[in-house]
C-alpha cells in the first residue's frame, strides 16, 4: 500500500507539485495558510487538515515547501506546529530554499524525534513542477533518500544526493546565485545595448547564435575545475571589452554596477597573473576550497 503523504504550503511551487503527488495515486493531506488555495486541490481529492500539526499526524511522508526560513519556522514549531504531530519512523522533506544552518537544525529536531529528514531544494521552476520534472538538491542520508525516492519521482526528473544535511540548500543557493547574476547581467546588457541605440531584440538574436552551445558547461567548467586556463579568449582582451562596455555606458549615462564589480574582480587577477590566461582564470580571484 501507497504511504500517505502530506503537504504543507501550496504556493506557486507547492501546489503544482502536490497535484502531482495526488495523480500519482497516494492518499494526500494537505495544508495552507491560506486556506483557498488549497480547494482545488480538495476538489481533485486531496483531504483538507486543520493545521500543520494535524498534517503531520497523518503523514507518512511529509514535505514543506513555504517562501523562506520563518515560514519554514512558523510551520515547523509556531502554533500547531507539524514537529509536534510528526511521527518516529516518518519522513520530513522540505523543499523550500532555505540556509543549510535551518536544515541542520530541522535535522536534529527530527532526529531527537526518531523521524528522518531531508533537505531538499528544488529548481526548474512552475513550468518544471507542473510537468513533474523538478531537479532535487538533496541533503541527507542515502537511506531516507531511498524511503523518498518514489515520492521525489512524481514531482521531479533528477535528484541528486549531494552530502550531509545542508548541503542541498547549499547547491541551491550556488545555482540561485548563478541565476540572478547571470540575469543581472543580461539586464545590463540590454540596458547598455538599448541606451546605444539598438533594439534590444538584436542583442538576443546574436545571443541565440553564439551562446546557445552553452560555452560556460561545455567549455570553461571542465578546466575550471583543473584550474588550467589555456588562453582561448585571453583575460587581457576580455579586461578590455569591459573596460570598453564600461566607457560605451558612461557616454550613454547608464549605470553598469555587475559590470563595474566584475570589472575589479577582472582586474585583481590581471594584475597579479604573471601568464597569460583565458578569461575563465577570473577563478583565481576566489580561493577555492580544495586548493
Ligand atoms: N517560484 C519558483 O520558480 C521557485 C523555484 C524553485 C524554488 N522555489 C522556492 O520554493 C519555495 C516556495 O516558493 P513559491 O514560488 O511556491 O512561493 P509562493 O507562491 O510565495 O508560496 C509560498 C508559500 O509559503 C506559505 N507561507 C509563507 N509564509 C508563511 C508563514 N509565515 N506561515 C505559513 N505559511 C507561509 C504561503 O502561504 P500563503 O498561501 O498563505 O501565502 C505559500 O503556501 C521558496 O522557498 C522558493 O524560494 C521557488
Amino acid at each position: 500500500m501507497k504511504p500517505t503523504i502530506g503537504f504543507i504550503g501550496l504556493g506557486l511551487m507547492g501546489k503544482p507539485m502536490a497535484h502531482n503527488v495526488l495523480r500519482a495515486g497516494y492518499r494526500l493531506i494537505v495544508w495552507n495558510r491560506t486556506p483557498s488555495r488549497a480547494d482545488d486541490l480538495v476538489r481533485a481529492g486531496a483531504l483538507r487538515a486543520a493545521s500543520p500539526q494535524e498534517t503531520a499526524a497523518q503523514s507518512d511522508l511529509l514535505v514543506t515547501v513555504v517562501s523562506d526560513p520563518p515560514a519554514l519556522e512558523q510551520v515547523l514549531w509556531g502554533p500547531s506546529g507539524a514537529m509536534n504531530g510528526l511521527r518516529a519512523g516518518s519522513v520530513l522533506i522540505d523543499s523550500s530554499t532555505v540556509s543549510p544552518e535551518l536544515a541542520q537544525r530541522v535535522a536534529q529536531a527530527c532526529l531527537t524525534r526518531g523521524v528522518d529528514f531531508l533537505d531538499a531544494p528544488v529548481t526548474g521552476g512552475t513550468w518544471g513542477a507542473a510537468k513533474g520534472e523538478l531537479v532535487f538538491m538533496v541533503g541527507g542520508p542515502p537511506e531516507t533518500l531511498d524511503r523518498a525516492r518514489g515520492l521525489l519521482e512524481t514531482m521531479g526528473q533528477k535528484i541528486f544526493l549531494l552530502g550531509p544535511h545542508g548541503a542541498g540548500q547549499t547547491v541551491k543557493l550556488g545555482m540561485n546565485l548563478l541565476l540572478a547574476l547571470e540575469v543581472d547581467a543580461f539586464a545590463e546588457a540590454l540596458a547598455l545595448v538599448t541606451a546605444a541605440g539598438v533594439e534590444a531584440e538584436r542583442l538576443v538574436e546574436v545571443m541565440q547564435s553564439s551562446m546557445g552551445r552553452a560555452p560556460l558547461l561545455d567549455v570553461k567548467a571542465p578546466l575550471m575545475l583543473k584550474g588550467e586556463f589555456p588562453a582561448s579568449f585571453p583575460l587581457r582582451l576580455m579586461h578590455k571589452d569591459l573596460r570598453l562596455a564600461l566607457d560605451l555606458a558612461r557616454e550613454h549615462g547608464v549605470e553598469l554596477p555587475a559590470g563595474q564589480a566584475a570589472y575589479a574582480t577582472y582586474s585583481k587577477v590581471k594584475d597579479s597573473a604573471s601568464d597569460d590566461p583565458d578569461y575563465s582564470a577570473v577563478l583565481r580571484f576566489w580561493k577555492m576550497k580544495h586548493d
